[in-house]
């Protein structure tokens, strides 16, 4: 700012002279027409209307003029100032609605356009059958329990009556968790969450377990290292193996079928005495092709029936290990593979197709909840 004028009249301060403020106001006026979108408008606001533009720097002038000069000069400045606002208000209207109409343009949706070209993902079968066993037992009022997958030896044997010369030990069957003593293996069954359960509450204990369990098996069309159980456990007063048997029926027609049954054959497990292998009735055939060489069946082979798990009566040494009094409470329990049971449940001859997780083979499955 020039410093106070006494003597000068605002013409003769060049700044405020009428032609010069008339020229700063049409150069804004030249700019503002010129700029062709709401950016470059933006910087001919600030060198037109900003501090540092002509107009105001002039503006500024004007405190520096003797009073009686300083109504003339303001004016002239102030309508300058004005104009250029107003014209340039106008300006970023008409650009406003330029750009809004370009961007309605621009950014169109197809509605036409292929909307599924990326692949839908699916959810694992397994992952279906263990939740559709689970609403199973559920309905009936059981529980789901759960265990974790690296155990404690303990658990996983010795509670189950399992003794440290028993064969599924070894070093063949189990993975142990480093160092050897550890005394920690990767389940090789879901059955240890009995042992769990029943020394974490008490009786009456109504428990179904799906999970995912290990053995030192190769992966080939019928094995895999890892697997999938589900484990069942009823612990009550006055339970028998008719109430297996019902339990297991039950669950066979829910998975199978209405009407498919069970059918039970002695076997020997050391956690369950008396102990069963549980067969499931052929849901196929339903026994027509037993002895019928007409009518063959590939899902049973013709024998009507289908290996589906093992199954007994808690063994008392084990009820008395997990802390319940074998004389007053007996108890049920069964397991049985689910790759397995997904297997014939569905007619899925290999077992890679299963782990080998190609999204093809699950979304065959659809979108089962
Ligand atoms: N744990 C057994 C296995 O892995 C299956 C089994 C058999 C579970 C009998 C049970 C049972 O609960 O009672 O082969």
């Amino acid at each position: 700012m020039s410093a106070p004028n006494k003597q000068f009249d605002p013409v003769e301060v060049t700044p405020l002279h009428p032609d010069e403020v008339a020229r700063m106001r049409d150069e804004a006026l030249g700019a503002i027409a010129q700029a062709g979108d709401l950016e470059e408008l933006k910087q001919v606001r600030l060198a037109h209307l900003g501090d540092r533009s002509p107009l105001a720097l002039a503006n500024k002038e004007i405190g520096a003029l003797p009073p009686q000069a300083r109504k003339d000069a303001g004016q002239r400045v102030g309508a300058a100032r004005r104009d250029v606002t107003a014209v340039l208000e106008e300006r970023q209207q008409v650009l406003e609605a330029e750009r809004d109409e370009r961007v309605l343009v621009e950014e169109t949706v197809d509605v036409t356009l292929p909307w599924d070209r990326r692949p839908r993902g699916a959810r694992h079968p397994l992952t279906t059958i263990q939740e559709r066993v689970g609403d199973v037992f559920v309905a009936m009022g059981w529980e789901i329990a759960e265990g974790p997958e690296a155990e404690a030896e303990w658990l996983n044997f010795d509670a189950l009556n399992i003794g440290p010369d028993h064969p599924a030990r070894t070093m063949q069957d189990t993975f142990f968790v480093e160092s050897e003593d550890s005394g920690v293996v990767l389940r090789t069954h879901t059955s240890p969450v009995q042992a769990r359960t029943m020394l974490s509450r008490k009786p009456p204990i109504y428990v179904i377990c799906p999970g995912r369990t290990f053995r030192t098996d190769e992966l080939d069309a019928t094995h895999t290292p890892v697997f999938s159980q589900v484990e069942g456990l009823a612990v009550d007063e006055g339970l028998t193996m008719a109430n297996l048997k019902g339990a297991l029926d039950h669950f066979a027609s829910a998975m199978f079928g209405d009407g498919i049954t069970t059918r039970l054959r002695p076997s020997y497990f050391p956690f369950t005495e008396p102990s069963a292998e549980m067969d499931l009735q052929c849901f196929v055939c339903r026994g027509d092709s037993v002895g019928n060489p007409d009518r063959p069946c590939r899902t049973c082979s013709s024998e009507g029936w289908i290996e589906w798990g093992g199954c007994g009566m808690v063994n008392p040494r084990v009820l008395v290990a997990c802390g319940v009094d074998p004389d007053r409470y007996t108890g049920f329990a069964f397991g049985m593979g689910l790759e397995r049971t997904l297997m014939f449940r569905h007619g899925i001859e290999d077992m890679h197709d299963m782990v080998e997780g190609d999204i093809r083979f699950a979304a065959a499955f659809g979108m089962e909840i």
